[in-house]
């Protein structure tokens, strides 16, 4: 499944390398196995900034050494912390955020996103994008607590003034409702 129809993140990538240019700072608010943060690094090139954050030793130390393997650590920012305390490492506008909540596949599912941080991160996130830029939110509401987070991010996103915002959904219509799918979140102007 590596095209970009059928695979949620490839398409996500896509859609993120229309607003992306050399030299911008990005975040990738949740690590994993760092696919998305190397996605962004290479993005960005060699004058660009990528934030990486996640709570989880494995996924900090996963994201490590892929960046290193592909030899992108310097311009990757790997922090052990929660994405809803982003404001105390990031100063500087943001061109692209991505969000793909849940827990990490082949770990712990006990460590997952939360509706609650979720919704603070995005609160946080949507304070310093930068006009022309895109947050990305993939959610997984398959999950014990998927189905509340789903809601949480919903209810939230859905009250954001459409004069300074456009909410998008991308969703499969024909697999099952909790297939993973993804609200794009573009702030106007720039
Ligand atoms: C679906 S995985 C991310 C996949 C990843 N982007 C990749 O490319 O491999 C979700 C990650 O969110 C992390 N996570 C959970 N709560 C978090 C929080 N409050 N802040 C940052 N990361 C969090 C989990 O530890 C897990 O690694």
């Amino acid at each position: 499944m590596n095209n970009i129809f059928s695979n949620i993140n490839l398409f996500t990538h896509n859609i993120l390398q229309a607003v992306i240019k050399s030299g911008d700072h990005v975040l990738d608010a949740t690590a994993g196995n760092g696919h998305d943060t190397l996605f962004l690094a290479k993005s960005v090139g060699s004058q660009g900034i990528v934030y990486s954050f996640d709570i989880q030793e494995t996924a900090i130390f996963n994201t490590s050494a892929l960046l290193s393997e592909h030899h992108l650590l310097e311009r990757v920012r790997i922090i052990h912390d929660g994405h809803e305390n982003m404001v105390k490492y990031i100063s500087k506008g943001l061109k692209a955020v991505i969000f793909n909540l849940g827990y990490l596949p082949k770990s712990d599912h006990q460590v997952k996103t939360l509706p609650e941080t979720t919704v603070i991160a995005l609160g946080q996130a949507l304070d310093i994008l930068l006009p022309g830029g895109l947050i990305t939110v993939t959610i997984y509401s398959g999950h014990e607590s998927g189905e509340s987070e789903k809601k949480a991010v919903e209810e939230y996103l859905k009250n954001l003034d459409k004069t300074k915002w456009d909410v998008l959904i991308w969703s499969f219509l024909n697999r099952i409702p909790t297939a993973p799918f993804l609200i794009v979140i573009h702030r106007r102007g720039g």
